[in-house]
């Protein structure tokens, strides 16, 4: 297993479309062990294979107090969501140290893959509904802070690229 290096926003590659995956075999099997292992180095609670500059739709979610309720979604589709919508506050690994409020349904139905290639329905309320759409944006290219003002959002661009600058000064 491995701990890969995740892409931190405004960083374009954050902006590439995943396709779909064509089979879940032994590559994708690794790579979303390795996701698993990043996700949790990270203390996050939902990774998409976009943020380690992987294109394929493959997320994996775990909202789960312990830590021990790892969820992988392969090819994932909203079949449902509720009309009802509610404002919380997300934050994003690719965003470190920011956090802000985004509207999105209080209850979806997602259809995917896991991690055996077995399709499942997953009924989902509450944070792993948020979480589940905040990681499927992501597989198409949109990060948390795009639903912002452009304001707001001009403002954690230029406060990360100053951090990131700062970083590779050592
Ligand atoms: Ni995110």
């Amino acid at each position: 297993m491995a701990i890969l290096s995740i892409l931190r926003y405004p960083d374009p590659r954050l902006h590439t479309v995943a396709k779909p995956v064509a089979q879940v075999d032994e590559r994708i099997q690794t790579l979303v062990k390795n996701m698993l292992e990043t996700m949790y180095d990270a203390q996050g609670i939902g990774l998409a294979a976009t943020q380690i500059d992987v294109h394929e739709r493959v997320i994996v979610i775990d909202v789960s107090e312990e830590r021990n309720e790892p969820l992988t979604l392969i090819n994932p589709e909203i079949v449902w969501a509720s009309e009802e919508k509610q404002l919380g506050e997300e934050g994003c690994l690719s965003v470190p140290g920011i956090y802000d409020g985004v509207e999105r349904s209080t209850a979806v139905k997602v259809r995917a893959l896991d991690e055996n290639g077995q399709s499942r329905d997953i009924e989902a309320e509450g944070l792993l509904a948020i979480c589940m759409q905040h990681e499927m944006d992501h597989l198409m290219g949109k990060v948390f802070v795009e639903y912002l003002s452009p304001l707001k959002r001009n403002r954690i661009k230029t406060k990360l690229l100053k951090q990131q600058k700062q970083a590779e000064k050592g």
